[in-house]
């Protein structure tokens, strides 16, 4: 069998531990493409994860361009083109500035690899999978976000060293939009199916979820940049429950068309992932206090996607 093609939009700290994860996992050959002012620094970091492979011992063959063509037949694209947050920003700062690299990629992507997966990283998460798959007409089973896996890892970690269990036994879902009111559900988590409420108090808890919804703001304001090892991993995971057709359940900002009493909006839902990329969105039933937190999601994530005029 040939091997699969994996391109990355954006060589940047998520494109990078990307390609290297793609590799280590041999999912199939990387393609790092930035725009045509950073193609030799796509390039230079090719080159040294394709010799990270003679020490590590992987066949993934690795290359850095600044060119669409080379993105040609690619079986998983994942975006991460747009710029990070600093310190103080929300994801939704940055909208104006990432639509229109949004809008080049979909060019791009919808030119040289339109029969793609794509999962896209870039923020504000759930306005850009909406305007890259509104700009690239690509169909929308195909087109994903991540976010809920890295969120409900955030929570998973959180609830794992506070409770002091297994960080492996630590089950989360996170709903809405990946934003500051995303809709961690502590309901719907648990530590080998034991309730959390089991290990920690409510205060605790409540503490988490605040930390959980801010995670990424977190290690933004110690790093003076956004998180890559997580997220990088995250879609990783998707990728493979994709390539694989693992058909994994990950909480991610998949396209609604009537579920969650959505239509036309992509947003944090369990949805599950194998061969024909999105392939089922699973419907959670939700308390009253749930449904009313989603809402406010839902409606942010609208106002964001409004602000895309698209
Ligand atoms: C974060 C970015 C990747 O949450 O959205 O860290």
């Amino acid at each position: 069998m040939a091997r699969r093609k994996i391109a990355l939009i954006g060589a940047g700290n998520i494109g990078g531990e990307l390609a290297s994860l793609v590799a280590r996992n041999e999912l199939g050959d990387v393609v790092l493409k930035d725009i045509p002012e950073k193609a030799d620094f796509a390039r230079g970091k090719a080159l040294d994860l394709m010799q990270n492979g003679a020490v590590l011992g992987y066949d993934a063959r690795i290359t850095g361009t600044g060119d669409w063509a080379d993105i040609a037949g690619s079986d998983v694209i994942i975006i991460t083109a747009g710029l990070p947050r600093k310190p103080g920003m929300s994801r939704e700062d940055l909208l104006s500035v990432n639509l229109k690299i949004i809008t080049d990629v979909a060019a791009g992507v919808k030119a040289n690899a339109p029969d793609a997966f794509v999962i896209i990283i870039s923020n504000p998460l759930d306005a850009m999978v909406y305007a890259f798959q509104k700009l690239s007409g690509l169909a929308t089973n195909r087109v994903v976000g991540m976010a809920g896996i890295l969120d409900s890892a955030r929570l998973r970690a959180f609830v794992a060293e506070a409770a002091g269990v297994s960080v492996k036994d630590v089950h989360a879902m996170v709903l809405g939009g990946h934003g500051d009111d995303m809709v961690p559900l502590l309901r719907y988590s648990s530590v080998s199916g034991v309730p959390l409420e089991k290990f920690l108090e409510k205060d605790r808890l409540d503490a988490i979820v605040k930390r959980t919804r801010g995670g990424g703001g977190e290690v933004l304001k110690l790093m003076g940049t956004s998180a890559y090892y997580a997220p990088a991993s995250a879609a990783v995971e998707m990728a493979k429950s994709y390539l694989r057709d693992q058909k994994h359940v990950f909480p991610c900002a998949a396209y609604l068309n009537g579920e969650y009493g959505v239509k036309g909006l992509f947003l944090g839902v369990p949805a599950r992932i194998g061969k024909e990329g999105v392939e089922k969105v699973i419907e959670l039933s939700l308390t009253a206090e749930e449904r009313a937190m989603l809402e406010k999601s839902i409606a942010s994530v609208r106002n964001t996607v409004a602000e895309t005029k698209l």
